[in-house]
C-alpha cells in the first residue's frame, strides 16, 4: 500500500500569514522541506493541489518540487483548461482531477464525471498525452466509476471523506459503498487509490476495502507533525499503514 503525503496544509500556514507577499522572500514554513521530510519519513509520492485562486500552492511550489525532490509528484487539480496548461508545463508524474469551489475548506465531494464525460475525456486525453497518469476524485459511487472507465481513465481516488466523518450505522454503510466502488472499478480495469479524511483510526477498517494501492493522506499527518515533526508524523503512519495492511 503506497502512501501518498499531501502537503497543502504547509502551504496554507505559511499563506496564513504571508498571502500576498513573495514566497521567495518568507519562505516559512518551507514547502520544498516539508516534501524533503515526507521523503525522509517514508512517502511513496508528494501531493499538492494547486488551486485555481492559488489560495495555498503557489506555481513555485509545484516547480521546486517538482525539480528538487526525487519522489513521483502527483498534482490535485481543477478540470479546466488553465489547469491543463499548467500541468503540461510542470510535467507531474500523476493528475488527479478534483472538483474546486471556492468558498469550501477543503474538497468536498468528488467529481461529478457521469455529467461531463465529454469535457473530462477530452481532459484525461491532452494529460495523458503530455505524459501524466491520470486519476478521477470520485465519491464512491458506482455510476460515477463506471463513467472514469468510459472516459478512459487508468485510475480513480475514491472520497474517504463521508466514511471519515460518520460513525455507527452510517460509517459501515460507507464503508461497504467504497467496498463496492473499489470491486467495481477493479473490474473495469481501474487502479484503486482512496483519500481524504483518513487518520490512523481509519486504517484497520480501510483493509476491508480491495484493490486498493495507495492512500493520500494531509491533514493528520501535518497536524502529528506539529507535535513530533514531520518525517516522524509521515514516519508513524507509514508504520501504521505497514502493520494493518501487510497484516491484512
Ligand atoms: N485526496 C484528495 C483528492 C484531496 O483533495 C485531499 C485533500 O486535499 C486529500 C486526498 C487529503 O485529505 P486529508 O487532508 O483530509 O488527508
Amino acid at each position: 500500500m503506497k502512501l501518498g503525503v499531501n502537503i497543502d496544509h504547509v502551504a496554507t500556514l505559511r499563506q496564513a500569514r504571508y498571502a500576498g507577499v513573495s514566497t521567495a522572500a518568507v519562505p516559512e514554513p518551507s514547502v520544498l522541506e516539508a516534501a524533503r521530510a515526507a521523503l525522509t519519513g517514508g512517502a511513496d509520492s508528494i501531493t499538492l493541489h494547486v488551486r485555481e485562486d492559488r489560495r495555498h500552492m503557489q506555481d513555485a511550489d509545484a516547480h521546486a518540487v517538482r525539480h528538487e525532490i526525487p519522489l513521483p509528484l502527483n498534482l490535485e487539480m481543477g478540470a479546466t483548461p488553465a489547469m491543463l496548461d499548467f500541468a503540461r508545463n510542470l510535467h507531474p508524474d500523476f493528475v488527479c482531477l478534483v472538483p474546486e469551489r471556492r468558498q469550501e475548506v477543503t474538497t468536498e465531494g468528488g467529481l461529478d464525471v457521469a455529467s461531463r464525460p465529454g469535457e473530462l475525456r477530452h481532459l484525461v486525453a491532452s494529460l495523458t498525452a503530455a505524459g501524466c497518469r491520470v486519476s478521477m476524485f470520485i465519491d464512491p459511487d458506482i455510476a460515477q466509476v463506471e463513467a472514469s472507465a468510459a472516459i478512459g481513465a487508468p485510475m480513480v481516488e475514491l472520497h474517504t471523506g463521508r466514511f471519515a466523518d460518520t460513525a455507527g450505522a452510517e460509517r459501515e454503510a460507507e464503508l461497504r459503498r467504497l467496498i463496492h466502488a473499489a470491486q467495481c472499478a477493479h473490474k473495469l480495469g481501474l487502479e484503486v487509490h482512496a483519500g481524504h479524511g483518513i487518520r490512523v483510526s481509519s486504517l484497520q477498517l480501510l483493509a476491508q476495502v480491495p484493490h486498493l494501492s495507495e492512500l493520500n493522506i494531509g491533514h493528520t499527518i501535518i497536524s502529528r507533525a506539529v507535535f513530533v515533526g514531520l518525517a516522524a508524523a509521515v514516519r508513524e503512519m507509514r508504520e501504521a499503514m505497514d502493520r494493518v495492511f501487510q497484516a491484512g
